[in-house]
């Protein structure tokens, strides 16, 4: 008998699923997996059959959304003769061939209602009828069931009935994506290069340490699917090399989105900073020319003038800041007092964090830094 398959990884998430799912596979409970593409939806299935009392009996993948809506429901459950035009035969159908074993069914978003009657007497009574066929069949069949798909929302647009909704949902077991499970992905990425040095008989030279923080950081749209894809590519295709981040670059999905990663990330937040004070001081300067321009227009001493200037926290006249003849020379009114750039930078991010409600991640992501720099910044700064 081959091995149990295995569900790797050591982050807090993934061990607490394994435990979870060690306890629902000694149960004939039936279970739905959630899960991004790629996120190891099948992996876990099977893991669970393994587990269970039926792990010497079948497992049986069905994807509802590869089979045409009007073949799926007489191949989960068999039909009689001349039950619809070209049935020939009678056959039967896998919740009969699957019996004492296990039955995946992927996408269980895309099984069409009619099918979705039948299936929900099959969780409820363990009982079924072929198609064409008024003899009802018992079945012994553990099910489990995937999907990626929204189906809270496939409810809602009524393409998913709602009992079946909730009655697949009593035990939910979530795969949180690749990008949520830290140091998993060099685990991972260590274990598909191993595996792939065998079968291809080449060694791998490693991944620089920029390219191990790329790995940490980037977004993994495909999941471990694209990672174990990217390993065996890399291994293949990049011979001999040490990995880069340029490499790594060409060989990643999502390139575009995070092609700043691949840049030294110091640099780029010093970038980006200098372009928003860029923006900033050549704001003020225009506003002081504006102000210069006005006080020739209308000949007025500047305190009556409406006090535009941006960011002096004492350009903006209140009830109780004096009458309007009190000398008061501020350096704003000239238009050329100087802000710091600490101060400015502060200033940018304390608005950038309100305008967020005090979201850090968004934050960091509009002033085009990195988390860890807007902590550090935050606690500099005391905001
Ligand atoms: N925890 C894991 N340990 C080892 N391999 C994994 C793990 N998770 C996923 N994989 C590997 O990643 C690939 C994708 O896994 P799987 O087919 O289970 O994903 P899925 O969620 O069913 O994807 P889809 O939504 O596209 O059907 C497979 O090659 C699988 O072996
Ligand atoms: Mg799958």
């Amino acid at each position: 008998m081959s091995r149990p398959v295995d569900i790797l990884g050591r982050s807090p998430v993934i061990l607490q699923l394994r435990e979870l799912a060690m306890q629902v596979a000694v149960t004939d409970v039936t279970v739905l997996i959630t899960g991004e593409t790629g996120s190891g939806k099948e992996v876990l299935a099977r893991f669970i059959h393994d587990r269970s009392r039926r792990s010497g009996k079948s497992f049986i993948p069905v994807n509802c959304g590869a089979i045409p809506s009007g073949i799926l429901e007489s191949e989960l459950f068999g039909h009689e003769r001349g039950a619809f035009t070209g049935a020939l035969q009678s056959r039967k159908g896998y919740f009969e061939s699957a019996d004492r074993g296990t039955i995946f069914l992927d996408e269980i978003g895309e099984m069409p209602l009619e099918t979705q009657v039948k299936f929900l007497r099959v969780i409820e009574t363990g009982e079924f009828q072929r198609v064409g066929a008024s003899e009802t069949i018992a079945t012994d069949t553990r099910i489990v069931a995937a999907t990626n798909r929204n189906l809270h929302q496939a409810v809602a647009d009524k393409h998913f009935r709602e009992d079946l909704y909730y009655r697949l949902r009593s035990v939910e077991l979530q795969i949180p994506p690749l990008r949520e499970r830290g140091g998993d992905i060099l685990l991972l990425a260590e274990h598909f290069m191993r595996e792939f040095e065998r079968k291809h008989g080449i060694d791998f030279e490693g991944f620089s340490p920029e390219a191990t923080e790329l790995l940490l950081r980037y977004q993994w749209p495909g999941n471990v699917r694209e990672l174990r894809n990217l390993t065996e590519s890399l291994l293949i295709l990049e011979r001999g090399k040490e990995i880069t981040p340029d490499i790594l670059d060409r060989h990643l999905v999502q390139r575009s989105r995070h092609k700043s990663l691949v840049h030294d990330p110091g640099r780029t937040d010093k970038n980006e900073m200098n372009l928003i004070y860029g923006s900033l001081i050549q704001l003020r300067q225009e506003i002081g020319e504006i102000r210069q321009m006005l006080q020739q227009l209308v000949g007025t001493r500047p305190a009556a003038l409406p006090q535009l200037l941006l960011p002096g926290p004492a350009s903006t006249p209140t009830e109780d800041s004096g009458p309007a003849e009190q000398p008061v020379p501020r350096p704003a009114d000239t238009g050329e007092e100087t802000v710091p750039l600490d101060e400015l930078e502060k200033r940018s991010i304390s608005t950038t964090l309100q305008k967020f409600g005090g979201n850090r991640r968004k934050t960091a992501q509009a002033l085009g830094i990195n988390e860890r720099t807007l902590y550090r910044k935050i606690r500099e700064y005391g905001l």
